[in-house]
């Protein structure tokens, strides 16, 4: 049976009857995909209880960005969850649906989170209070929850080395697992917000994984210098782009011509949506 936590109270008395087990723990904000349920299954195999969140939290989103229009699709998530967890586990699984705001940012709540070497770079330049707000939601629901493990996708790339850092910085106990990108048949990383795209924008967004595949045959067939130069010409030639960079996995710092453990990351825009991917090359 499936279990939905609404507050703190239900984490109490949660924690009080599941004390000594190991918690997997997904964060989503729901309209659930085969990535987001990528992870959910990974928490099954690795623990005797799994939570996914699915919470919609609006201090990520920046002034002009789709916090009203984000697809809220709660029966239909359950379902999903259902499914998964009728195929995969006998095991605890409970969601962890915020019955409002005031749960996750309550009256007295003043813990905001700034993480200064990731925030303001790459996909933190274009949002600028992105990250803070990851960063604050993301303590908040490891201080509710109390996770053993969390699971985090390789889709938000960015995301996941921020949080990687929050738990080295703040000293959490609990240990972070970055999983691959699910993609469509065609390439497409699968996102919520490909819902957005028209069927001539679902075309277009195809652009974004094959140039960054192209950046990656560059990087292995004629070295950094090479694939950069092709960085800067389809910079030029596609406005569309709102950035590609080739970085160091580990930190996402601008990589030296010896570096071995790449990530090219994009953003291309199509029309009002921004859709993000990534590949990862090591050399
Ligand atoms: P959301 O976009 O719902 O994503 C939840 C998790 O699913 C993230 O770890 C994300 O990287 C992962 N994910 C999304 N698409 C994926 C794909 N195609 N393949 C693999 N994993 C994928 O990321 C967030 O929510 C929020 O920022 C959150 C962490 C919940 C904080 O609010």
């Amino acid at each position: 049976m499936i279990e939905i936590l609404k507050n703190e109270k239900d984490f109490i008395d949660f924690h009080k009857s599941h004390s000594n087990k190991s918690v997997g723990f997904v964060p989503t904000m729901g309209n659930l995909h085969q990535g987001h349920l990528s992870l959910l299954e990974a928490s099954f195999k690795d623990n005797d209880i799994s939570i996914i969140s699915i919470y919609v939290n609006p201090t990520q989103f920046g002034e002009n960005e789709d916090l009203d229009a984000y697809p809220r699709t709660f029966e239909y998530d359950m379902q999903k969850i259902k499914d998964l967890h009728q195929k995969f586990s006998d095991k605890g699984i409970f969601i962890f649906f915020p019955e409002n705001n005031e749960v996750i940012y309550p009256n007295e709540f003043n813990d905001y989170i700034s993480v200064p070497s990731l925030n303001g770079v790459i996909e933190g330049e274009v949002r600028p209070t992105h990250f803070d707000g990851v960063a604050t939601v993301v303590k908040r629901l490891f201080n509710i929850v109390k996770p053993t493990t969390a699971y985090f996708g390789k889709k938000d790339y960015q995301q996941l080395r921020l949080v990687e850092k929050l738990v080295e910085k703040e000293g959490l106990k609990v240990k972070i697992i970055g999983l691959p990108i699910i993609r469509e048949e065609d390439g497409l990383a699968m996102s919520s917000r490909n819902n957005y795209l028209n069927k001539k924008q679902r075309e277009e967004a195809l652009a974004l994984s094959k140039t960054l595949n192209k950046i990656a045959e560059h990087l292995k067939n004629n070295g950094i210098e090479k694939a950069l130069e092709f960085v800067r010409a389809s910079l030029k030639t596609d406005n569309r782009f709102n950035y590609l960079e080739v970085r160091r996995q580990k930190d996402l710092q601008k990589v030296e011509s010896t570096e071995k453990d790449l990530v090219l990351l994009g953003n291309l825009q199509v029309g009002t949506t921004r859709l993000l991917d990534n590949i990862e090359v090591n050399l």
